[in-house]
């Protein structure tokens, strides 16, 4: 727990995190036209840093070829924000592991938009599992089986997949939130980058769609060193325990899951989700 600082009961890691930090974005303001994509770690989240500019610019390559990915689109707790805020081109987009009631009033106050990235929770636990074992500021995860349990107990960074899900599946935002699942983007990213496009009133061509989504793949982002960390000196991460770009797929827990670990993995969701797990689009 020494890697992690507590902070409203969730946990942060401490080489990203600090109280300033995290204060900083407690009282962040928000401007009519931010974007801020909301995700629990491992759902997607670079993928995002990845598309955001490229919508908001219609296509121009030249942020993600020359800005890295924490810079381009800054996570809102973060320590870095507040040293790079004034130099963010309008209009900004961040992400945010935050749950819903950690918000500034400023998202209330303002037209930000807000998009949900959603993962299956199986794969999230996956990923996480192998993040784990890279970088150097989490803990080191153990067996599987044995992080399988620390993930269910919330003991890892921000805390419980399903209180996270649960805050966000609520809000008072109205139409300034859009939900998309990591699988849907997998399956279809054109038809997902349209979806975001409008929602974000892009107003893009399909061929711009199709440029966007060429740059925004699986492929192309491991090799951009602005995209997949490996800028980061490997006392940090260590890309060769494991990329951070690992897999890109959905269903790579069918590859890791006992059907021990499932029937309990599934339990504790279920459990947890309440009424909220029926309308889940995959099943656990
Ligand atoms: P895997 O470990 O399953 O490969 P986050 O950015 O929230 O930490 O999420 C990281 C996960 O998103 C990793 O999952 C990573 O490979 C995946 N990811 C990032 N960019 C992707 C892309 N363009 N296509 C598919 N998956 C991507």
């Amino acid at each position: 727990e020494e890697k992690f600082l507590r902070f409203h009961g969730l946990l942060v890691p401490k080489e990203t995190h600090d109280l300033e930090s995290l204060k900083f974005a407690l009282n962040f303001a928000f401007k009519d036209n931010d974007v801020v994509a909301v995700t629990y770690p491992k759902s997607g989240t670079i993928w995002m840093q990845e598309i955001l500019p490229l919508l908001l610019n219609k296509g121009d390559l030249t942020p993600l070829q020359t800005i890295p990915n924490w810079d381009r689109v800054p996570w809102l707790e973060e320590k870095r924000l507040a040293l790079i805020e004034d130099q963010l081109p309008t209009p900004r987009a961040m992400v945010t592991h935050f749950p819903y009631h950690l918000m500034p009033p400023s998202l209330h106050t303002s037209k930000a938009k807000v998009i949900y990235v959603m993962r299956n929770p199986k794969d999230v636990l996956v990923s996480s599992y192998y993040f784990h074992q890279m970088a150097a500021f989490l803990q080191d995860p153990g067996t599987f089986d044995e992080f399988l349990t620390t993930f269910l107990e919330g003991k890892v960074l921000f805390g419980k997949w399903t209180d996270h899900v649960k805050s966000w599946r609520h809000t008072d935002l109205g139409d300034r939130i859009m939900f998309i699942t990591y699988e849907e983007m997998v399956q279809d990213l054109p038809a997902a980058l349209r979806r975001l496009s409008e929602f974000l009133g892009c107003n893009l061509s399909d061929q711009v769609i199709q440029k966007i989504a060429e740059h925004c793949s699986f492929k192309m982002m491991k090799k951009n060193p602005m995209s997949n960390f490996s800028l980061v000196p490997s006392q940090y991460m260590d890309s060769s325990k494991s990329p951070f770009l690992r897999k890109g797929v959905a269903g790579d827990w069918k590859n890791h899951f006992s059907s021990e670990q499932l029937v309990k993995f599934s339990s504790v969701i279920k459990k947890e989700l309440e009424n909220e797990y029926s309308s889940l689009p995959w099943s656990l």
